[in-house]
């Protein structure tokens, strides 16, 4: 697909099916992210990949997390969370690594990050593949966080969910842009 296709089209898809992406596709998409803008070449990211019986784990996890925060959760809740991870069948997590540095403040590092991310979304869409970047309670929940294993300097950016569309890949119209770009200084 065109590069400017691509980016000016792209939607997300929530409805996601197997297959996963191909070694070759998620290889391509770690290198999209790889080349995301980066002050200072920091690299301030990772990976982890989730996939199969992996997600299983992740929904146990998450489940298990937001007890300890809420002890009587709903059993529906508990199945909502235990199937949340169910909903494609590869996750891709982006995690900032933040780092102390003289010129490149903590925010600068998270936009990379998340810059990262919105590679993997653009990459996804122009091979092809379907992709939502979600985020919710999971992503914050400091016993999730440790059980993924992420550091005191480390933040959870997304989960990026992965897979084949249901339906056709959607393609997004251009939002109205009127008013949101303007020359300075103003006449
Ligand atoms: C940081 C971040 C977190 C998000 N978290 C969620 C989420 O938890 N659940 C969700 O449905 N969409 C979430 N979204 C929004 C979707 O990824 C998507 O962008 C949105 O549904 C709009 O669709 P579009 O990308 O096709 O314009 C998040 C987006 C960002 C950038």
């Amino acid at each position: 697909m065109d590069a400017i296709a691509a980016l000016t089209q792209r939607a997300s898809v929530a409805k996601l099916d197997a297959p996963a992406p191909t070694a070759g596709q998620l290889d391509t998409l770690l290198q999209c992210a790889a080349r995301a803008a980066d002050h200072g070449l920091l690299r301030p990211w990772r990976f982890l990949t989730i996939e199969g019986e992996a997600r299983e784990a992740l929904g146990e996890l998450f489940c298990r997390s937001a007890l300890r925060e809420e002890p009587s959760l709903s059993e529906t809740l508990q199945t909502k969370l235990r199937n949340m991870p169910l909903r494609a069948p590869l996750l891709l997590v982006v995690i900032a690594q933040l780092q102390d540095h003289p010129k490149v403040p903590e925010v600068e590092q998270l936009l990379c990050a998340g810059a990262a991310a919105q590679n993997i979304v653009n990459g996804a869409y122009a091979q092809g593949l379907g992709v939502i970047w979600r985020t919710g309670d999971m992503a914050y929940n400091e016993h999730v966080l440790s059980g993924l294993g992420l550091q005191a300097n480390e933040r959870l950016i997304g989960y990026m969910y992965l897979g084949t569309p249901v339906k056709a890949l959607p393609q997004a119209a251009t939002p109205d842009l009127s008013g949101r770009c303007q020359s300075w200084p103003q006449s």
